[in-house]
């Protein structure tokens, strides 16, 4: 576990089965206890319903109370949730994603090393459009510029999607935007106050970070073989590790409350589909014009970037049509077209 050592088993068409990937009977486990939060369920029941032994049962209700599901046991009757599981059960979520092309192959792990990692190994094997990859925990989650993404286990989300665009890689920014403000639009549901993006898409509240965004492909210069977009969301989180404390938030810390991380990745999945579908047929345009709307970083925002190895301040001044930020350098330099890089707020 941990390690994506693929490939098990890869039947005609269907689902590649990941090393280390939620057993697909442990999710039905937890399906069945998840829709019967109120009643006791005996493990005869149970065991006979998804196909395994009463001690297969018993052994992964041990495993489920290690990721943290409150499962009461009562002598001779069965088992109980004594808490709806916040579990990102795939069967839950497949059920709720349906028509979009995010609801036909989600692969979950309790523990794995990064969902990117995965969901790059998933496109080079031929895993289609869609495919999602969670995670519970992540013992080596990616971040930006070779930084680490570090959340504790079940608090957050961590969320790969594999897409197969018919894009090219110059418009890659554009997933990305579009990424940004799926997350941006969720959290909103459920913020009084409205999140911001910096560009390209850290979603902010307060000025400190809530959700961060890893795109990455394989591509030719022309054409795009496949997108994975990583998404880690700050949701439960009671307090932020000592090093992120001033950069970092959660929506817990921001609203005093714990949130279903299945709904919020499901409104997170929803919306990223529609975006996308809208930039598919109506190209950038109706993307730059929200990206407008909801980020402070857009315009006339003084900021620090540092980019190939160099940092400047300048004013942000829009973006061009594939998603590229422009800013006027305050040294006079004129216009910087910024593709990638660190952006900071400038005093
Ligand atoms: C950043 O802001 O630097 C990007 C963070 C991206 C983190 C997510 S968590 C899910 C996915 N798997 C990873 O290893 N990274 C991304």
């Amino acid at each position: 576990m941990g390690r994506v050592c693929f490939l098990l088993t890869m039947p005609k068409r269907a689902a590649i089965v990941l090393s280390g990937a939620t057993d697909r009977r442990m999710d039905a486990l937890l399906t069945l206890l998840s829709e019967n939060t109120t009643i006791v369920v005996s493990g005869a029941k149970i065991a006979k319903e998804i196909g395994v032994t009463r001690h297969q049962v018993w052994r992964w209700v041990e495993r489920l109370r290690e990721a943290g599901v409150r499962v009461k046991g009562h002598a001779r009757m069965g088992y109980h949730v004594e808490r709806w599981p916040d579990v990102l059960a795939p069967q839950l979520l497949r059920r709720r994603l349906y028509g979009t092309p995010f609801g036909r192959r989600i692969h979950h792990f309790f523990k794995i090393d990064s969902t990117n990692t995965a969901a790059m190994a998933l496109g080079e094997v031929g895993e289609p459009h869609g495919t999602v990859v969670l995670a519970e925990e992540q013992t080596a989650g990616r971040g930006r510029a070779g930084r680490s993404w570090i959340a504790e286990k079940s608090a957050g989300i961590q969320c790969s999607v594999l897409l197969r665009p018919r894009l090219a890689p110059a418009q890659a920014p554009l997933l990305t935007l579009v990424a940004g403000l799926a997350a941006r639009d969720a959290a909103a549901d459920v913020l009084d106050a409205a999140p911001d993006i910096r560009w390209p898409n850290d979603v902010l509240v307060g000025g400190k970070k809530l959700c961060g965004i890893l795109t990455e492909m394989r591509a030719e210069p022309d054409k795009i073989h496949y997108a994975v977009v990583g998404i880690g969301m700050n949701v439960n989180q009671a307090k932020m590790p000592a090093a992120l404390q001033a950069i970092a938030t959660s929506l817990r810390m921001e609203t005093g409350k714990s949130h279903s991380r299945a709904e919020l990745l499901i409104r997170i999945l929803r919306q990223f589909d529609a975006y996308y579908d809208q930039f598919l047929t109506e190209g950038s345009a109706p993307i730059l014009r929200r990206f407008a709307e909801v980020s402070s970083y857009f315009q006339g925002k003084r900021v620090r970037i540092t980019a190939n190895g160099e940092t400047f301040i300048g004013i942000t001044a829009g973006l061009d049509p594939s998603g590229v930020l422009r800013v006027a350098r305050t040294d006079g330099r004129g216009i910087e077209a910024v593709h990638s890089g660190d952006v900071g707020e400038a005093g």
